[in-house]
């Protein structure tokens, strides 16, 4: 699904015609490549070490398991190109550089000064956060972060946007006589979808649980404290990305919900010191092309800030932005995503254009 996403972004902003792209699978060898305006070829085999061996720079959305079959192999072979992903199996090892580039390309500089060749895109959460409040953390003005995420059925994967499609189908069909009968009881209704929810009918089979109708608050696996993985990212990839010295404590919930491709975070911020709403959404407007700073008002919050309004495309709205009743110095933040963009395939095109600068 990335990989789809990737193709036609590169599409769409001509990346194609800048490189030889030679393109590879793990299933279809042989088959024909993506016609991208090139000349035809064919799809050569991922695992052919040999032929990767020739690239200048691969840039995969495979999955972490490609990753860790076929990156150490060629490294170990001499293999001495960039290497662009984004799983997760390389992004905290000490050689790899996470990139997000409007917000840390001085670390990217640095890195391809440095002579690294291991450029892995971040966690989907992590990114989208950073895009929507980087400024804030370029100013010096988070002490920490809490963060409550709101994320969407694409980021497990996409037999987990049908499932929640199908779930949602589910449900409505359990009542739908009763929903074409305006005089109906809601909470015959009501009674109905519970017990859709809670029997075997409502397929479960990915998710494990019902989304659609409910919510799901434990993302990927246990790392200690209690704490999920994907919380966990959190705060070691955004200290990674921003290269913090000292280490910025960011923690939270992450929590499925029933979007499809946007993922939403509500955040509490404890700045390191109390300036005004105004200076602070000034500095958000002004950190990068993408942010879209909404006013803390019902009409353009519904218009603006929600993954309706921005799946599909690159606007990454924050909103919601208020003092706290705990002081001045806590800001409370509602920001959206596209997961599927930012959060996985933007980073990785625009890594390539910098290597081609
Ligand atoms: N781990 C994310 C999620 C997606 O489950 O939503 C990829 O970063």
């Amino acid at each position: 699904m990335v990989g789809s996403v990737l193709m036609d972004r590169m599409r769409a902003e001509n990346d194609f015609e800048q490189i030889n792209p030679v393109f590879f699978t793990t299933s279809q060898a042989g088959q024909a490549a993506p016609n991208v305006g090139k000349s035809d070829s064919v799809l050569l085999d991922a695992y052919d070490l040999d032929a990767l061996m020739e690239m200048e720079t691969i840039i995969t959305c495979q999955g972490g398991d490609y990753t860790t079959k076929v990156h150490g192999e060629l490294r170990s072979k001499g293999w001495n190109g960039y290497w662009i992903d984004a799983a997760s199996t390389l992004r905290m090892a000490e050689q790899a550089t996470i990139i997000l580039d409007p917000v840390n390309s001085p670390v990217i500089d640095q890195a391809l000064a440095d002579g690294k060749k291991d450029f892995i895109g971040g966690n989907c959460t992590v990114s989208l956060m950073l895009m929507a409040i980087g400024g804030l953390f370029k100013a010096g003005l988070v002490e920490w972060i809490s963060s409550m995420t709101y994320q969407a059925a694409s980021g497990a994967g996409a037999q987990n946007m049908r499932e929640l499609l199908n779930q949602m189908g589910s449900l409505n069909g359990c009542v739908a006589d009763e929903l074409a009968t305006p005089s109906s009881a809601i909470l015959e209704i009501d009674s109905k979808v519970t017990a859709c929810l809670q029997g075997s009918d409502i397929p479960t089979a990915n998710f494990g649980a019902p989304l659609a109708g409910s919510l799901i608050p434990w993302i990927d696996k246990l790392v200690d404290d209690g704490q999920t993985k994907e919380e966990w990212k959190g705060y070691v990839e955004t200290n990674k990305i921003l290269q913090n010295d000292p280490l910025i404590p960011i923690d939270g919930i992450c929590v499925r919900i029933g979007a499809m491709r946007s993922h939403s975070q509500a955040l509490t911020i404890k700045l390191t010191k109390d300036i005004p709403v105004e200076e602070i959404m000034e500095i958000l407007r002004n950190d990068n092309d993408w942010v879209d700073v909404v006013d803390n008002n019902k009409e353009d919050t519904l218009a603006r800030l929600t993954p309706a309004a921005i799946s599909g495309t690159l606007t990454v709205p924050v909103g919601r932005i208020r003092k706290m009743k705990m002081g001045g110095e806590y800001l409370s933040v509602f920001t959206v995503g596209d997961q599927l963009l930012w959060g996985a395939a933007e980073p990785l095109r625009r890594m390539l254009r910098i290597l081609l600068e």
